[in-house]
């Protein structure tokens, strides 16, 4: 029988659903954290089965209507908190933690919601924020001096024309207000050079990482989750964007090597390990899947499963990408 609470205009289709269950098999029951609540799309299917809990985040205000609901029907199955997933640990959690569940990214809704201005092909004022923000793509645009706005379009969206788009930007902002429309007549008159993608694409996935400070997001995230997780826990990413599959890539590699004697140094025992890779090779989604909604195209599911107790240090996370968290710092003083 069909639960679907999410309202009717809802065309968000989970991805990866049927793999994500399959790792965190809810039909064990046990207790979920669900980082990116969105429409309730994993979170509906894991509360079918029985004597499963679900803890929910999610920064976007919108999805409270949806929680709302979850609410009324699995009462105290269900928790929700309008927070980023880096606060994961500013709530009071339950000693055991089953799982916790990352795909990124942004929905279907939000990618068509006008007011969010996350879409090159709508109009009006650059925006980009997907909830709890400081700035906007606005601030972005508008205020950022050249060196810093190519710097972003370089390391967030591998922009190789980043240092002309930032140039064309910086003296356009002077004669017009830039709205999305402007940005995006920038850019194309910027590239000249054919690509299979729109123009736009990776100048927007650069702005909205920068808005959304998504790679302090995922790595703190990361780091936090790998000590809440139970023994026998799991921790399941599912990436859009080559960064955030690199990120977590690293991190699952680095933990599944982790000793026992938290140090992080190669294993030779199998029993000194605290973490395993659940799947060695990434996982993608079937063209079956790809047909019926190809934004899945781009996903990578990853996991890794909790075989040991000890904690973990997590620095090695953040030097290793320094560069990234330091670009995303250009616009802390905006
Ligand atoms: C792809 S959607 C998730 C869809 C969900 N799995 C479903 O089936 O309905 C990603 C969601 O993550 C949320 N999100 C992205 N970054 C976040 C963060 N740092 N903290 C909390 N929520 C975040 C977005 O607001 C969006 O609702």
């Amino acid at each position: 029988m069909s639960v679907t609470i999410a309202s009717d205009e809802n065309l968000h289709y989970p991805v990866l659903l049927n793999e994500v269950l399959s790792i965190i098999s809810p039909q064990n029951g046990g207790t979920f954290i669900d980082c990116t609540f969105g429409q309730g799309g994993y979170t509906e299917k894991i509360l079918q089965f029985p004597n499963t809990k679900v803890i929910a985040f999610d920064r976007d205000h919108k999805c409270k209507s949806i929680a709302i609901k979850f609410k009324q029907k699995f009462k105290d199955r269900f928790e929700f908190y309008n927070k980023k997933f880096s606060e994961i640990d500013c709530i009071k959690l339950p000693k055991k933690i089953d799982g916790v569940i990352f795909d990124l990214g942004f929905s279907y809704n939000q990618i068509t919601d006008k007011s969010k201005g996350l879409s090159f092909n709508h109009t009006g004022k650059l925006n980009m924020k997907m909830g709890h923000n400081d700035i906007s793509a606005d601030d972005i645009i508008k205020k950022l001096p050249a060196k810093e706005l190519e710097k972003i379009l370089r390391n967030f969206g591998d922009e190789k024309n980043a240092k002309l788009i930032s140039k064309n930007i910086i003296q356009q902002r002077q004669n017009v207000d830039i709205n999305t429309e402007e940005l995006v007549k920038i850019i194309n008159l910027s590239k000249k050079n054919f690509t299979k993608k729109n123009k736009a694409t990776k100048v927007f996935q650069a702005l909205r990482i920068s808005v959304n400070n998504e790679i302090s997001e995922l790595i703190s995230a990361l780091s936090k989750s790998c000590n809440l997780v139970s023994k026998d826990g799991v921790i399941v990413t599912v990436t859009f964007h080559s960064i955030e599959d690199k990120i977590c890539k690293f991190f699952f590699n680095t933990v599944s090597t982790y000793k026992s004697v938290s140090r992080y140094l190669p294993v030779n025992k199998k029993e000194d390990l605290i973490f395993n890779l659940i799947n060695k090779k990434v996982i993608t989604p079937t063209i079956k899947e790809i047909k019926i909604n190809p934004p899945s195209r781009s996903a990578k599911l990853r996991a890794v499963k909790r075989v040991g107790k000890n904690k973990i240090k997590t620095n090695f996370i953040y030097e290793k990408f320094k560069n990234l968290l330091e670009t995303e710092q250009l616009t802390s003083k905006l």
